[in-house]
């Protein structure tokens, strides 16, 4: 099966849809890859790298006539272009699309019969998001504002003190926290600024604060979640309370970068003229929703503008563009894992069952699949004798049911292990019954059996402790890894009613061996949840980076 990586044709675009090593993991899936010549010139990747990864160079119209066209941007139609026609007719596209706004390009995919799969329609759920091409770009662009704006910006980012005087800290609002606006967060306070930032969404309060910035707020209370991490549509109430908000901002702010989308909607406009003649002399505006009609009244997509007071305005579309090797490199990784969803060369299976494939299959076979039509309500299915000593093992792994859900569905092998239930074995079952009757049995008629009242309770006692490790140890083995963190909260609540009862146990048995071993639970579960906090403060610190 072959990959076509076409250079790409859109004014100013610099990205290509695979970097070398990207091309070594394609190679490694199966595919035979065809580079039309000099597609990853713009991004700084020469032929001779991908050819050192086993692409083949070719030139013409050889990439776009292989089984599956990798691209970045869409086909290109118009100004003497038509490279729809180019794709192989019954062949596959993979690209960035946005059919809400490209429907004349889904009816001429439709007719050329091409199988098109839009990366900006996966869905923003956990395990799509090694395949979510949108967020990588967005991360860069987020990153890339804050730069663009440090060029145009007449001063320090940081605060300074010199012996020629101090200079104050910039201050940047940031509006709109989802992923672009989370990377200008952070890009914009690792230079050291003053970082606000305002959104809809309540829950990405946290997220600001933990990388630094400050969570803007207004009176009226209101949800702006819209599902999938994205934004409703507000309130006219709300949205006023926010221009308010922002017209105080806007005297005080120097950096502007706006960030605010309702998926499939124009840009709400945020920044109005009198914002922009609010701001000081050499502020600059950074509108990252200029391609979707822009946050900023004055915003003109794609350019630099400068307002009559100085305030420089800029509605640049090609934000990750201007970073084409990380870009590249990145959505050519998110592409190798699409394509190992799909089954890779050998077992290649567009799958409209797949929740992931089915949210971004706009053109299939002649007809447009976009957008998706519901999934078929499932049939009540047969119901599977569930062993009772399993279900503390699904506690855990609860916050991922949804995720786990459609990856049980998939069909390919290595996404579809649900998390962290149903893996027990016969044999583990079977121990778990035998232990738990005996505790039972002990319970009910130890008094019976001959055994003194203390060596009857030593048994009950080390039934439940031989039990208790032995869901712990296969509770931990069935999780998968992404669910250690909530798994590591679980434990540190354990262990704290162990402190508890180790507690009570010291208190009661005071002078005894008990007393000791209630001691040494107190410590071992201390131990435990101290380095349990730890751990959690070494990842955030991870981010916090
Ligand atoms: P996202 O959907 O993750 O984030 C948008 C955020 O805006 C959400 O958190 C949402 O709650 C918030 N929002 C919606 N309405 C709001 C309002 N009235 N006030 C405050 N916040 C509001 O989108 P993502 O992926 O972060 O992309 C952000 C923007 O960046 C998009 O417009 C995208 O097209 C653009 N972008 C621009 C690029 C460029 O080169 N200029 C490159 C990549 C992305």
């Amino acid at each position: 099966m072959k990959i076509g990586i076409p250079a790409e044709t859109h004014p100013g675009e610099r990205r290509v849809a695979a970097s070398p090593a990207a091309v070594e993991r394609y190679v490694k899936l199966g595919f035979e890859v065809l580079l039309e010549d000099g597609a990853g010139n713009g991004a700084s990747f020469p032929n001779s790298a991908y050819e050192a990864a086993g692409a083949r160079v070719v030139e013409g119209d050889e990439a776009f006539a292989a089984d599956v066209v990798l691209k970045v941007r869409a086909p290109r139609r118009g100004d003497g272009f038509d490279e729809v026609q180019r794709l192989r007719e019954g062949g596959t596209l993979i690209s960035f699309v946005f059919p809400a706004q490209n429907e004349e390009l889904l009816g001429a995919l439709r007719e050329r019969g091409v199988t098109t799969l839009a990366v900006d329609m996966i869905p923003r759920i956990t395990r799509a998001q090694k395949m979510d091409a949108l967020s990588s770009t967005a991360n860069i662009a987020g990153y890339r504002a804050v730069v663009e704006a440090s060029n145009e910006f007449g001063s320090f980012f940081t605060g300074q003190f010199t012996a020629a005087g101090k200079v104050p800290p910039a201050k940047v609002l940031v509006i709109g926290a989802g992923v672009a606006g989370l990377a200008a967060i952070g890009a914009a306070r690792g230079l050291g600024a003053i970082v606000r930032a305002f959104d809809t969404r309540e829950s990405v309060r946290d997220q600001i604060k933990s990388l630094g910035g400050e969570f803007l707020t207004v009176e009226i209370e209101e949800s702006g979640e819209g599902g999938g991490g994205y934004a409703k549509t507000m309130s006219k109430e709300f949205i006023e309370a926010e221009m308010a908000l922002f017209r105080e901002q806007a005297k005080d702010v120097d950096i502007v970068v706006s960030t605010a989308l309702i998926p499939g909607k124009r840009a709400p406009i945020l920044w109005t003229r009198d914002m922009v003649e609010a701001m000081r002399p050499g502020s600059v505006v950074v509108d990252l929703a200029a391609e979707q009609g822009g946050n900023c009244e004055l915003t003109v997509p794609g350019e630099r503008a400068v307002s009559d007071n100085g305030v420089v305005v800029l509605g640049y579309t090609d934000l990750a563009s201007r970073m084409a090797n990380v870009a590249s490199d990145l959505y050519g990784t998110n592409l190798f894992h699409l394509l190992d969803e799909l089954g890779g060369a050998e077992g290649w299976n567009m799958d409209r069952d797949n929740e992931v494939l089915r949210s971004a299959l706009v053109t299939d076979a002649g007809e447009i699949t976009w957008p998706p039509p519901p999934l078929p309500e499932p049939s009540p299915a047969p119901a599977k004798p569930s062993p009772a000593p399993a279900a503390p093992a699904a506690a855990p792994a609860a916050p991922a049911a949804p995720a786990a859900k459609p990856a049980a569905s998939s069909g390919h092998g290595s996404h579809s292990a649900p998390a962290g239930s149903g893996n027990f074995s016969p044999f583990s079952i079977g121990l778990m019954v035998v232990l738990a009757a005996l505790w039972v049995g002990l319970r009910l008629r130890g008094g019976e059996s001959g055994l003194s009242q203390t060596t009857t309770e030593f048994l009950q006692h080390l039934t439940v402790f031989v039990l208790a490790c032995f869901v712990g140890w296969q509770v931990i083995w069935s999780v998968t890894p992404a669910l250690h963190t909530p798994l590591m909260s679980v434990t540190n609540a354990i262990s704290g009613i162990i402190v508890v009862g180790g507690l009570v146990l010291a208190v009661q048995t005071a002078g005894t061996a008990a007393t000791w071993i209630g001691a040494i639970a107190v410590l071992f579960a201390t131990i435990n949840i101290v380095g349990g906090f730890q751990v959690t403060r070494r990842m955030l610190r991870m981010f916090r980076k």
